[in-house]
């Protein structure tokens, strides 16, 4: 079993419970985790695995031979990270549950989106299927069109037409201007809102 725990900390609702504590997992399990997300240190290219000791013998041996380490300067801000004071990771914590209660409430007056609210992590996944347009289709016009970045569903799979990922890992100030033009560019372009000064057919 390979469970990666790394938004552990961000949660918003309910507890982490992780399956390594269930009886006869401790031993199954290799606990996955970073730091990343906890101390926004996405890039940084530093994370851990917890497992059995033998099985950490063959993980050392094939990290070793395939990416040699992580930087030592890396590691040492891993250790400040730890040690450090903790608060920020709490105050993180809660400035993401802001940020999603704006994003999620503002997507759901938006047009043909519909969003549910995420539990945890820092991104939400609305149903874009009553615009009319295909996940990828829409994706792609919002970034050429509206300056917006997000992920067609689809690149998780088949199963996620009809979806879009955005981040919310930015700033309050720069998602509400995200949510302004996406606002602005579905009254263009989605039918059924405000007419389109140039009357368009969904891109599929
Ligand atoms: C579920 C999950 N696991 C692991 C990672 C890896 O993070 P990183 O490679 O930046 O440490 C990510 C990053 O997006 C993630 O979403």
């Amino acid at each position: 079993m390979l469970s990666d725990e790394i938004y552990s900390r961000l949660i918003f609702e309910g507890q982490h419970h992780s399956i390594i504590a269930e009886p006869g997992f401790k031993e199954r399990t290799i606990l996955l985790d970073g730091f990343s997300k906890s101390y926004a240190m996405t890039g940084w290219r530093m994370g851990y695995g917890v497992m059995r000791a033998d099985l950490a013998v063959q993980i050392a041996r094939l990290m070793t031979n395939s990416n040699s380490c992580t930087a030592s300067f890396t590691q040492v801000a891993g250790v400040e990270a730890l040690r450090g004071d903790q608060s920020s990771v709490e105050h993180m914590r809660e400035e993401f549950q802001r940020r999603r209660d704006m994003f999620v409430s503002y997507l759901n007056k938006i047009k043909g989106f519909s969003c549910r609210t995420p539990r945890g992590a820092f991104y939400v996944f609305p149903n874009i299927t009553r615009t009319g347009w295909s996940s990828k289709a829409i994706a792609d016009a919002l970034l050429e069109e509206a300056g917006v970045a997000c992920l067609s569903g689809t690149s998780f799979g088949e199963f996620g037409e009809g979806y879009l990922r955005f981040s919310i890992a930015n700033s309050m100030e720069n998602l509400n201007r995200a949510l302004e033009r996406m606002e602005k560019w579905v009254a263009d372009n989605v039918k059924g809102t405000s007419p389109p000064s140039t009357p368009r057919s969904p891109r599929t």
